[in-house]
């Protein structure tokens, strides 16, 4: 089963905020609505969001009344803004929607329903690589797993983070079909819990052995030689190799290379962003405080108390032992190898 899919005309994602008390498949029949629920966190993770994005687009496309192309490519530029603005930091987003803007522009004015076609067979393209780009990455990352591991892991990232199968989530998955022996810790991941949540429910669907921990018992599991290898995801990497991941991502890197523990980023080749020199210039989310005072709606302090709620942080590249992607793992001097790493792809077309 896919996070997100195009289903009957509609575009269809896993309700992530229920999850794991309740399975749900919400459908949308307005970009508006995919935009918002990309914000509302309804699906979420950067590959997860750039195929919502990407069938948003397509939707956009389906809902114009346009009835001639500069009409169309009009309708869509208006979408395509709504839809990048819906979360800042995970550069899959623009991504996705530019991909789809690009086969907008490039179609010869033969039709808009050519248009529409040709819009919606790209989104359901960009799916479909992305499992493909998740499984080479799982290739590659299991080969640094060995048996008998624990693996430290924050956040979600796996098949609901994606379209299916997962970044970092994914390596494990492939680790564990490889019939390796091994035990993943769970950080809880506050506000949100996306690791007690998501990923502790996709693990235990797997049959892979974990512990859920709070995000605070790390360091103590890494200090004691409980852990041997971190892997995490990523939302956006800059030219660099510096890592914007998830809020409490740079602490654990920095206790991991305090303790002598390797640190991998998974990070797919549409997250690394070479536009950016470093990770200081990648946009941080700063998401309503309410997530901290009430997480999921039940208060820890009283709502009037001043919070501040980053989604994510940058853990600077100096941290990061090699970071895997679907054309291999990329090493130290990032500038070169993550360039390398994009351009593979570029000539892969
Ligand atoms: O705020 P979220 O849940 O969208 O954050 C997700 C992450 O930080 C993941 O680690 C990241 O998207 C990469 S995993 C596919």
């Amino acid at each position: 089963m896919r996070t997100v899919e195009w289903h009957d005309n509609q575009v269809r994602m896993i309700d992530q905020r229920k999850l794991p008390w309740e399975f749900a498949q919400n459908d949308y029949d307005d970009y508006h609505d995919v935009a918002m629920a990309i914000t509302d966190m309804v699906v979420r993770g950067a590959p997860a969001i750039g195929a919502a994005a990407a069938f948003g687009l397509a939707l956009a496309a389906f809902q114009s009344p346009a009835a001639d192309q500069p009409a169309l490519l009009r309708d869509l530029e208006s979408a395509a803004a709504t839809l990048k603005q819906a979360r800042p930091t995970a550069v899959n987003l623009a991504w996705a929607v530019d991909r789809l803007m690009q086969v907008a522009g490039k179609q010869k004015p033969t039709g808009v329903d050519d248009i529409r076609a040709a819009l919606l067979s790209a989104a359901q393209s960009l799916a479909d690589e992305d499992i493909a780009i998740n499984k080479r990455m799982g290739a590659h990352g299991a080969a640094l797993v060995q048996d008998g591991d624990t693996i430290l892991h924050h956040c979600n990232t796996g098949a609901l983070a994606t379209v299916d199968w997962g970044t970092a989530l994914g390596v494990i998955r492939s680790a564990h079909e490889q019939g390796k022996k091994i035990h993943v810790l769970l950080d809880e991941t506050r506000p949100r819990l996306q690791g007690a949540r998501l990923s502790a429910w996709e693990l235990k669907q797997a049959g892979i052995p974990f512990d859920i921990i709070a995000d605070n018992a790390a360091g103590h599991f890494m200090r004691t030689g409980q852990v041997n290898i971190v892997l995490v995801g990523s939302d956006r990497t800059a030219a660099n190799g510096d890592v914007a991941n998830k809020i409490g991502t740079y602490k654990l890197a920095v206790v991991a290379r305090e303790n002598g523990i390797p640190f991998y980023p998974v990070v797919p080749t549409s997250t690394i962003d070479l536009s950016l020199a470093s990770g200081d210039e990648i946009p941080i989310e700063e998401r309503d405080p309410a997530e901290v005072l009430a997480p999921f709606g039940k208060p820890i302090a009283p709502a009037d108390y001043p919070a501040r709620n980053p989604a994510f942080d940058v853990t600077p590249h100096r941290y990061v032992t090699g970071i895997v992607t679907e054309n291999g793992i990329a090493y130290p001097p990032f500038d070169l190898s993550l360039r390398q790493a994009v351009e593979d792809t570029l000539m892969s077309k």
